[in-house]
């Protein structure tokens, strides 16, 4: 409760929980060159790796959560990136790029710590899904104008599909009632906190998936 005696949304708890580890992602060294522009896009090619297999992980759990009370209303397919990515990929490496593809450490951790949430506890998988689809259609759309600038990528094509977003046709709306669904989570305010909790953790798996980005492309700049 605040000082009116109203009661917090989830939706700002969870967002002013995580508000500090935002700002963190943004500046993160990684990050920061790839916005710069200083990166190459075989830097960008391993990010979009790294990314695949965080959302086979997310979208392979999901149709096995649709019809949990907590994590099931959450299950959206509009919001689904597998396909996209692999697009993106195809076009990043070239047809045969699954035959390469490897996960650094961090996104492996990033990964089995999803599918763990997804057999064990849909309420923690609600706090990865947060953590990556609602950022996606936010900054992701950053992103992605700064990929396309950088790389040359056709606008919204090959390459940067994993940010468009084409069966929501308004970002603002659907995150409206995404913070609407996020409010009326089946949670109680302990379990909540442990969503928040998780939440947190899920911006650290990211930090150090950046981390790893960041020493494996050096800038010289
Ligand atoms: C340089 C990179 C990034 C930029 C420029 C960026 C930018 C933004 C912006 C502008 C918003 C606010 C959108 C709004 O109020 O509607 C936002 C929200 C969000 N971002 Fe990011 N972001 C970045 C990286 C990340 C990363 C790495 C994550 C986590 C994986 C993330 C997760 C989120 C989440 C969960 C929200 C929704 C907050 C809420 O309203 O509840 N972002 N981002």
């Amino acid at each position: 409760m605040d000082v009116r005696g109203t009661v917090t949304p989830f939706s700002t708890l969870i967002r002013t929980a995580s508000h500090q580890q935002h700002t963190e992602a943004e500046n993160s060294t990684f990050m920061s060159d790839l916005l710069g522009g200083r990166l190459g896009v075989d830097a960008y090619a391993r990010y979009t790796e790294q990314l695949w297999f965080v959302y086979r992980a997310l979208e392979g759990a999901a149709e096995a959560l649709r019809e949990d009370p907590v994590a099931g209303p959450f299950v959206q397919p509009e919001l689904f990136r597998t396909a996209e990515l692999e697009r993106d990929l195809a076009h990043l490496r070239g047809a045969g790029w699954r035959t390469a593809v490897a996960p650094l450490p961090a996104t492996a951790a990033y990964a089995a710590r999803v599918e763990e949430c997804a057999r064990t506890w849909p309420a923690g998988y609600v706090a990865h899904h947060y953590t990556r689809y609602l950022g996606d259609l936010s900054g992701g759309q950053i992103i992605r104008d700064k990929a396309e600038r950088t790389w040359g990528f056709a606008r919204k094509g090959d390459g940067v599909r994993f940010y468009v977003f084409e069966h929501i046709p308004n970002p603002a709306a659907f995150k409206r009632a995404y913070r609407e669904l996020l409010d009326r989570v089946d949670a109680d305010d302990l379990e909540k906190q442990r969503i928040i909790d998780e939440c947190r953790r899920a911006f650290d798996f990211n930090g150090a998936v950046f981390r790893q980005l960041a020493d494996e492309f050096p800038l010289s700049a």
